[in-house]
């Protein structure tokens, strides 16, 4: 299994490192034989599996329960957890106690927290006791309602200077790695160059060590309309609903099950049962 610092030599070596989020058994499994280098169990879940419409309703007890179905599915992938909303910052104790539970309980490698400096102390304090952090910068879609709505991060100067010195400090604070979401590929590039952790990108160009998607939307799964930044690499809906809608009409005319689907007694037992 792959480690912090094998990512990190990855990015030393111009390796790219591929991220793809999992949030159930067959999903980790699937990650796991694509060889994908590392798995995240997204917050995202509230949204793509749980039917919410932002990742605000997620809590520690989901995330807790959706790792420990990755980990069953994908034993040697490195796994990275998101800790929900609001689960680090009401105070530190509450913030350790959430991400022990998501280390020690579920079995995560890391977790992951959104945010810059307002963070910074929670990175710092994980990382001083043994648990490994991912920062997340740009998109962070737990704060949507003050960010208003889902948009491009960092477009002008002022908040791009705020962007690269947030990352600055994140790394010095001792992320392990850090997901940089939704802003230009320029602004990417120069984070990626001045970090030595590696930055993974989701909507931020192929200037960075390393790219994250989300599962549903790679395969085109139960999701309607995507972002930009998602490429659907196939589509599984259409199978989906062909395989689905074939069951209920072989059931309705009585194609389903057949002999080849069936089990019979032998002849001769089968007077006793009519009594
Ligand atoms: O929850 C998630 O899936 C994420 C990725 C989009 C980075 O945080
Ligand atoms: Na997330």
């Amino acid at each position: 299994m792959k480690q912090s610092t094998d990512f990190k030599k990855m990015k030393e070596n111009k390796e790219p490192i591929v991220m793809l989020t999992a949030y159930d058994f067959p999903s980790a499994k699937h990650a796991e034989e694509a060889n994908v280098d590392m798995i995240l169990v997204g917050d995202s879940l509230g949204m793509v599996v749980l039917g919410y419409d932002s990742t605000i309703p997620v809590t520690v007890d989901d995330m807790v329960h959706h790792t420990k179905a990755v980990k069953r599915g994908a034993k040697q992938t490195f796994i990275v957890t998101d800790m929900p909303f609001m689960s680090y910052h009401i105070s530190m104790e509450d913030t350790l106690r959430n991400a022990t539970r998501i280390i020690q309980e579920a079995g995560a490698h890391a977790v992951k927290v959104e945010g810059g400096n307002d963070v910074i102390q929670v990175i710092q304090r994980l990382t001083e006791s043994g648990i490994p952090v991912v920062a997340h910068l740009g998109l962070t879609p737990q704060a949507v309602g003050v960010l208003g709505g889902y948009k491009v991060q960092g477009k002008d100067i002022e908040s791009a200077k705020k962007l690269i010195e947030d990352a600055k400090q994140c790394e010095a604070a001792g992320a392990i790695g850090l997901v940089l979401e939704c802003v230009p590929r320029q602004l990417a590039e120069v984070i990626t160059e001045q970090l030595m952790i590696p930055i993974i990108g989701i909507g931020a160009g192929n200037q960075t060590d390393g790219q994250v998607l989300v599962y549903h939307d790679v395969i085109s799964y139960g999701v309607g309309r995507v972002p930009k930044f998602v490429k659907q690499f196939t589509s599984v809906n259409e199978q989906i609903q062909s395989g689905l809608k074939q069951y209920v009409a072989e059931v309705k005319s009585l194609e389903f099950p057949s002999e080849e689907h069936t089990f019979t007694m032998k002849d001769n037992q089968l007077s006793s049962l009519y009594g």
